[in-house]
């Protein structure tokens, strides 16, 4: 059954089309967020909240829900203070890998800048290394 919208659902709406739209228009997702509180901040459960939209990016079939997403790829760089990427206090990482495969994006490689309240600097250089060479082999790939 298609139930029409009212005006004031429509408006309700707005930001969630437009945020759908901007994940629908590009191949590369970057993610960049700080772990708090052992687990996503707020304003990055927001946005996966206006991302999570029935028919628009996941479905519902017999087999269960299925992503809608398709040949996206995610960058996620996390930053911690003291909480270890991976570790059983890391409530972060396990939620957003299962939220990007329910969307339908299962090409994800996280970067952990982790535990940086003890880091003498070397982590966050080996980060920075890491992100670079992202840029160098997109330039490989346009030469
Ligand atoms: C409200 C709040 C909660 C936080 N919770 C955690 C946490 O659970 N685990 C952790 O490792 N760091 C936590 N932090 C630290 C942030 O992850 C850290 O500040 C962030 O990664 C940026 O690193 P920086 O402070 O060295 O710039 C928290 C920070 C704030 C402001």
């Amino acid at each position: 059954m298609i139930v029409k919208k009212t005006f004031e659902q429509k408006e309700a709406l707005k930001l969630s089309d437009t945020i759908v739209e901007d994940v629908n228009n590009h191949d590369t997702i970057v993610i960049s967020t700080p772990i708090y509180n052992f687990s996503a901040p707020a304003v990055l459960k927001a946005w996966a909240d206006m991302v999570a939209r029935v028919n628009k990016t996941f479905s519902y079939t017999e087999n269960g829900p299925v992503g809608l997403l398709k040949d996206k790829k995610a960058y996620v760089v996390i930053s911690s203070g003291g909480t270890k990427v991976g570790s059983e206090i890391d409530f972060f990482t396990p939620w957003m890998k299962h939220f990007l495969k329910f969307i339908g994006i299962t090409d994800v490689e996280f970067i952990s800048a982790d535990q940086l309240m003890s880091d003498d600097g070397t982590k966050l250089q080996l980060v920075k290394n890491q992100i670079d060479e992202l840029f160098v082999d997109d330039k490989k790939e346009v030469a």
